[in-house]
């Protein structure tokens, strides 16, 4: 499921006093306004332990194709389409950088520290770093990453991990899913957030029948940093999880 814009945010906003509209008061951490702003903004989820540690020369939108090789990646095609917006105004941000990395088919990431020993797929990109265009829109194309033993009898659902980087906002490091996932019901990251928070991560894939791929829209609610920077410091006291991916 995903969401588009919804002026009646903007009113939300408004009526809090955020984003240029006022200064927030500290009584509105405990309101029904401050309640609303956490169900508005993407929801922070943990980095976990996998990002990238050695750069590469391949990070385009295209994670299914490294440079140079014949071969492409294994597993189920996912094409993404996303649009960074300012959740203050409803305006497209131009120019953010997205970056993107997740395991492979198998469930592995190329990270020398995961533990996982499923196979690594050496035609698969694993980190992607795409930028948002004039309006605020970006695409991937990947594969659907496979699940993995966390810990004890806890399976990480497939999701794909996201940061955002845009100068005046603060970053975003968030993760989605793939709806109707059953996985994604005992995933302990994913059900820390709420209802309305999880609608917000939680990708809907529809088959493309003219294809193999499978397509879904992704839209990523940010706040400019003064503003922002507050509502997710509240939105991050709701997710301590332990350092697990
Ligand atoms: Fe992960």
């Amino acid at each position: 499921m995903t969401r588009t814009f919804d002026p009646e945010r903007r009113e939300i906003l408004k009526k809090a006093g955020v984003a240029g509209f006022g200064t927030i008061a500290a009584g509105l951490m405990l309101s029904g306004a401050a309640r609303a702003l956490t169900e508005t903004l993407t929801p922070r989820q943990p980095e976990g332990p996998f990002y990238p540690v050695k750069d590469q020369l391949d990070k385009d939108a295209d994670m299914t194709q490294v440079t140079g090789h014949e071969e492409s990646a294994t597993g189920q095609r996912v094409k993404l389409s996303g649009q960074v917006i300012d959740v203050t105004t409803g305006a497209a941000v131009v120019g953010a950088i997205v970056e993107f990395w997740q395991a492979c088919e198998s469930g592995r990431y190329n990270h020398p520290k995961d533990p996982n020993n499923a196979p690594l797929d050496p035609h698969f990109q694993y980190w992607a770093q795409v930028r948002s265009d004039q309006q605020g829109r970006f695409g991937l194309l990947t594969i659907k990453p496979g699940a993995y033993p966390a810990d004890g009898t806890w399976i990480r659902p497939p999701h794909i991990h996201i940061k955002v980087h845009k100068p005046g906002y603060p970053s975003l490091t968030t993760q989605i899913y793939f709806a109707g996932d059953l996985l994604n019901n005992s995933d302990l990251i994913l059900q820390r957030l709420s209802q309305d928070q999880r609608s917000l991560v939680i990708v809907d894939f529809k088959q493309n029948h003219l294809s193999d791929f499978w397509e879904g829209s992704w839209t990523i609610f940010v706040a400019p940093f003064v503003s922002g920077r507050l509502i997710n410091d509240m939105q991050s006291t709701q997710i301590t999880t332990p350092d697990l991916d």
